[in-house]
């Protein structure tokens, strides 16, 4: 290859001009390949090195729903977002997602899905959360890696992204997040460290931001020494999309792939080449990873794809996982399920206008979303016509209203949209709906998503949702009628202030294209929830450790308008530090006994499980937990265990527990029961001691927590581990 060519094999293309204003790579044969994927790699006709095709995203593919003269459509499956398939603790229902996002993918003539998200929720307020499965680092390294498979098995490649760091949105192509050395090990790289073991995934996304000082795009320490050579990772990393840092670090730190890519970067590796200030070793060590990439997509293989994947299949699909990872968050007297034909007072706008997803490159262009009032039409339910009405108009007036407050880009799917106000209704429109309705479902909304996090007002239920809340409860309630509250989030709000005005909240996320079908199988009981969350949702905003550290009330909207000295002058937007350390969600609560709305790993069931007697025993390197779980309810239902891990007294301080394996049942009929074989190893138990730069075990008694949350342990048992020491480099600090 001449150093022209293996310069543009490590420059990405993408389709257009500029990218958000950013000259890019126009690739010239854009109009062949992919119309609205993110961008691509370089053909090199010569050596017959196709295009290969990078495609958001993590809630399904990304690619334009139409193309100009072309009378046939392009829609992908708009899958329930992260968070929610995480919230299944489900790994083989994740890897049936992964696959049919992998065959979309596949059959769209695309060769890597740019996903899963894999950070940590460190605050709820990151306004991406929603692309991310958790606050804890097992669960999602351990879905991660399901998904990562699933996907993969199609001979499709993803991109774990984005690696790492970066916990919050705001300033997010600057800030540089400051993360002590142990806590960056435990929490912040784990789960990717999981993932690389268990999935090899094809790619990894370096992230935008400065982590400890550099860029994690040009930090050798990061992408070579711990991701390859303690990890063992063998696939590419490329960056998040930017344009030009500095191209020589870049390629010398091992970051394979800059996309989307310029000709100012072309240039630079062909001159530093040249000049020597680019060492030809690594230029080549990158082309060759590259090279090996290549020849395994689709497009190399000459996959003729069909442009026609089986969306109702997956449409299915997606039906059927979003109600396994919905959280049944309270039913008091058993309000649910409910009898289909009930009349049905329905409240709240997002009932009529649901979120499938959430903003920015995680959405999907989607044939269509069922919104909560179809749902329930579908199921039967007889839904108040006055109500309906009035929120169907007030639903065109609130968004035109937005428009005309903030302009075009209020109304753009891809930037983060305006929470939309409640309609005042008046007292006795709540109690006519009472006198002429059997119950009243009220549905409290939010949307995040790319560019922007979320303020603490919206965590919050505001006064308009407070209202509407309140008033529905107290005309039902004088009537002896029930409320439902299902909450359509991409992330943690305030549950303390719904609870007083409902008998039972549906957590209901952002559950994908088939939203309103879902909801109502579970409203319905057609589907037993089985959800359980995976991050905690706290009493306060205020609680949350690091809060203290968290841009503060900046949105999209607001950062928009700051110029950089502005940006220095602000709190946590150059520069934020991660002061509480290993105290993020449940570690932190659990061990500072400070209680929560609903804790980590919580979720109600239309049923009821009994845990037996736990064992563990050793297998070779390996623990085995062994736990049986009996369906001691009424109707039929799946149970997921979680395995937290209190450890013995050491040198260094740990979390009072830690989720180290979890297991789900199948669906067990009443009476019956399975036995669940959650495994984890020696090395799962250590912790990193910056004194040794290790992963420590220590040896000695451990005990085993077999939970329905972090605060329902339901059975406990002692086992002893032998002392292990994994010695790692000094770096990162
Ligand atoms: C996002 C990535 C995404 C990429 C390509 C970036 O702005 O941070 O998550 O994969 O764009 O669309």
């Amino acid at each position: 290859m001449t150093i022209e060519e293996k310069a543009n094999l490590l420059v990405g293309y993408s389709f257009g001009k500029t990218y958000f204003g950013l000259p890019t790579n126009p690739d010239p044969n854009a109009g062949a390949i992919v119309l609205g994927a993110a961008g691509n790699t370089a053909k090199i006709e010569r050596l017959g090195i196709p295009h290969t095709v990078l495609t958001d995203g993590p809630a399904g593919v990304h690619i334009s729903e139409k193309r100009p003269n072309d009378p046939n459509t392009y829609y992908c499956t708009g899958f329930p977002i992260g968070t929610l398939l995480a919230s299944t603790w489900n790994t083989e229902l994740v890897t049936r997602v992964g696959e049919a996002m992998g065959n979309e993918a596949l059959e769209y003539g695309c060769d890597v899905i740019l996903g899963p998200g894999m950070n940590i929720m460190r605050s709820p307020l990151c306004g991406r959360n929603f692309e991310y499965y958790s606050e804890d680092p097992f669960v999602t390294g351990l879905i991660g890696a399901a998904m990562i498979n699933g996907i993969q098995s199609q001979g499709i490649g993803v991109s774990a992204k984005h690696f790492a760091g970066n916990n919050q949105e705001t300033n997010r192509l600057h800030n540089n997040s400051v993360v002590d050395q142990r806590t960056l090990r435990e929490i912040y790289l784990k789960g990717f460290e999981i993932a690389v073991r268990k999935s090899q995934p094809w790619t990894i996304m370096s992230s935008y931001n400065f982590l400890n000082g550099p860029w994690t795009q040009e930090n050798k320490e990061l992408l070579t020494t711990i991701l390859r050579d303690e990890w063992g990772f063998k696939g590419i990393v490329m960056t998040d999309w930017t344009n030009t840092r500095h191209t020589d670090r870049q390629v010398a730190a091992g970051n394979d792939l800059l996309t989307p890519g310029n000709a100012e970067q072309i240039n630079a590796i062909v001159k530093g080449a040249q000049d020597g200030t680019i060492k030809m070793e690594d230029i080549d060590r990158n082309v060759r990873r590259m090279l090996e990439y290549v020849v395994k997509t689709p497009h190399f293989k000459g996959y003729k794809y069909s442009n026609k994947p089986d969306i109702q299949a997956h449409a299915k699909l997606t039906r059927e996982a979003a109600p396994e990872g919905m959280v049944l968050l309270k039913n008091e007297n058993k309000t649910l399920p409910l009898e289909s034909g009930k009349k049905t007072a329905l409240f709240g706008i997002t009932s009529y206008n649901l979120y499938a997803g959430g903003t920015g490159s995680g959405d999907v262009n989607k044939p269509y979303v069922i919104d909560l009032v179809e749902g329930l039409d579908n199921a039967g339910f007889v839904i108040n016509d006055t109500l309906r009405g009035v929120y169907q108009k007030y639903k065109e007036f609130a968004l035109l209203e937005a428009e005309a407050e903030m302009g075009y880009l209020s109304t753009n799917s891809f930037f983060p949209r305006p929470r939309v106000k409640e309609p005042q209704l008046g007292k006795n429109t709540y109690m006519f709906a009472a006198q002429n309705n059997d119950l009243a479902i009220v549905t409290v909304g939010r949307s995040s998503g790319e560019f922007g996090d979320r303020t603490f007002e919206d965590f919050d239920i505001n006064e308009d949702e407070e209202a509407m809340l309140k008033n529905t409860y107290e005309a039902f309630h004088q009537l002896g009628k029930p409320v439902v509250v299902i909450l359509n989030v991409g992330g943690a709000v305030n549950t303390e202030e719904v609870k007083p005005f409902a008998d039972a909240i549906l957590l209901a996320w952002q559950p994908g294209m088939e939203a309103g079908n879902s909801i109502a199988d579970v409203l319905t009981g057609k589907a037993n929830p089985s959800g359980k969350l995976t991050v905690t949702f706290p009493c306060d905003i205020e609680d949350v450790p690091a809060n203290k550290n968290f841009p503060r009330d900046i949105t999209f909207w607001d950062e928009f308008k700051m110029n950089d000295e502005m940006k220095k002058a602000t709190p946590n937007v150059a520069e934020t530090r991660y002061e509480e350390g290993l105290n993020v969600g449940y570690r932190y609560y659990q061990t500072e006994g400070k209680s929560v709305s609903y804790p980590f790993g919580y979720g109600l069931s239309y049923t009821t499980f009994e845990y037996s007697k736990p064992k563990v025993s050793k297998k070779g390197k390996e623990y085995v937990a062994a736990i049986t779980v009996k369906n001691t309810g009424r109707v039929a239902g799946k149970e997921a265990v979680q395995l937290y891990i209190t450890a013995p007294k050491s040198k260094l301080q740990k979390p009072a527990i830690e989720l180290k394996a979890f297991g789900k049942t199948r669906e067990l009929k009443p009476g019956e029961s399975q036995q669940l074989l959650l495994t984890f190893s020696g090395y799962d138990l250590a912790s990193y001691d910056t004194d040794q730069q290790a992963w420590v075990t220590d040896g000695g008694e451990y005990t085993a927590k077999f939970a329905a949350s972090a605060e329902d342990i339901r059975q406990t048992v002692k086992f002893k581990a032998k002392a292990e020491t994994v010695k790692c480099h000094d770096v990162m600090r």
